[in-house]
């Protein structure tokens, strides 16, 4: 909560307001007030970067540009779109979400708190971002960019994840959008905390807000937001192996739910405590397609590093010349060409796997490129 005497809310919204009108950046994504072209932008700004989302965000409009398209479109071409973004499960919740907004509300997202919020995947955050930018609702949004503007703004005390500093959170950016214009304070927020509020080295002599920022007046916005206890990150092995019959790869399809849900990967398992990892690459084979692998060379091994998981993927690259593809934990499987798969859905990782794979696989140049 702000303290006696903390700078008036009004004086906030004033200067930031008028701040934000004066120059931003231009994104797509501002250009609009259709809620389902927001929605998307949101849910990719969730856990990607604004320079990659730029052109993934067009690209996602074009091929489903509304609502009803997304809804008719199967998980296997949604999933395709989504290739690269990372954090699949987005892509499944748009995709369920569009289904939903299609049978229950005619194919228009609501414009209802509650109705929002009942959807797959839209959370207080994403729903706060919809109604506020589409409808200039008085709605609330906090992401990682506001919770460190309002944390220096006011000086918020403890830990800014944890119960108590999100209540104090999401009650100050309640009370921001209490007057003017919600949307425009809203994109404020976020612009100050990607553009001049940076997390370290924050640019306060270009700050509208220096003068009634609490922590810049004290001379310490390095020590907000506070540090949350570090989230900890556990590491895990994982062998894979790109099974290869007349030149084509094997690729099968995870199970619909899950992490990497619906993608296609080469078959791939966890190694046992003490097994040799071409032995696991055989053992993986048999079990997960069914298959005899022969010639079991190591490809590639990289290191692919989730919010809570540090994965490093020890790959293969084997010969199954023959026999019946069994599936085990998987639901479907193609022989691909190692160089159509990049058109599919698969996940950063199984992309860095074929790349070596072509790579290798490619007949050496024998005159300098020129
Ligand atoms: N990050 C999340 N939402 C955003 C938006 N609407 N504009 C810029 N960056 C964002």
């Amino acid at each position: 909560m702000p303290a006696p005497g903390a700078p008036s809310l009004a004086r906030i919204r004033d200067h930031l307001a008028s701040w934000y009108r004066r120059g931003h950046r231009d994104l797509p994504w501002r250009r609009t007030r259709d809620p389902y072209a927001i929605w998307i932008s949101e849910v990719m700004l969730q856990q990607t970067r604004v320079d990659t989302v730029i052109p993934r965000y067009t690209r996602w409009l074009a091929r489903f540009p509304t609502v009803e398209a997304l809804a008719r479109a199967s998980l296997d071409e949604v999933l395709e779109e989504w290739a690269g973004l990372g954090y699949y499960a987005r892509a499944r919740n748009l995709h369920a979400a569009a289904r939903a907004v299609s049978e229950r509300h005619g194919g228009h997202l609501p414009d209802d708190p509650a109705a929002i919020r009942a959807l797959p995947g839209i959370g207080r955050y994403t729903a706060g971002a919809i109604l506020s930018l589409a409808w200039h609702r008085r709605e609330p949004i906090l992401d990682g960019n506001v919770l460190r503007v309002l944390s220096r703004l006011f000086r918020l005390a403890g830990d800014p994840r944890a119960a108590a500093g999100q209540k104090a959170l999401w009650t100050l950016a309640e009370r921001m959008v209490e007057a003017g214009d919600p949307a425009t304070i809203n994109q404020a927020m976020m612009e100050l905390g990607a553009t001049v509020c940076a997390p370290r080295d924050p640019s306060c002599a270009s700050c509208p807000l220096s003068r009634v920022c609490a922590a810049h007046q004290a001379g310490d916005t390095g020590a907000f937001p506070a540090p949350s206890r570090a989230t900890k990150v556990i590491a895990i092995d994982q062998v894979t192996v790109a099974i290869i019959r007349r030149g084509r790869m094997l690729l099968a399809r995870r199970p619909p739910r899950g992490m990497w849900g619906g993608l296609l990967e080469p078959p791939t398992g966890a190694p046992r405590e003490g097994e040799p990892l071409p032995d696991a690459a055989r053992r993986i084979a048999r079990e997960r397609a069914g298959l005899a692998i022969t010639d079991v060379t190591p490809l590639v091994r990289f290191q692919h590093l989730l919010s809570h998981r540090r994965i490093t993927f020890h790959c293969f690259h084997a010969e199954a010349p023959r026999g019946r593809v069994r599936l085990e934990g998987y639901d479907a499987f193609s022989w691909i060409e190692p160089d159509a798969a990049g058109g599919l859905g698969i996940s950063r990782a199984t992309a860095r796997m074929i790349e070596a794979l072509i790579r290798i696989r490619a007949p050496k140049s024998t005159s300098p490129p020129g």
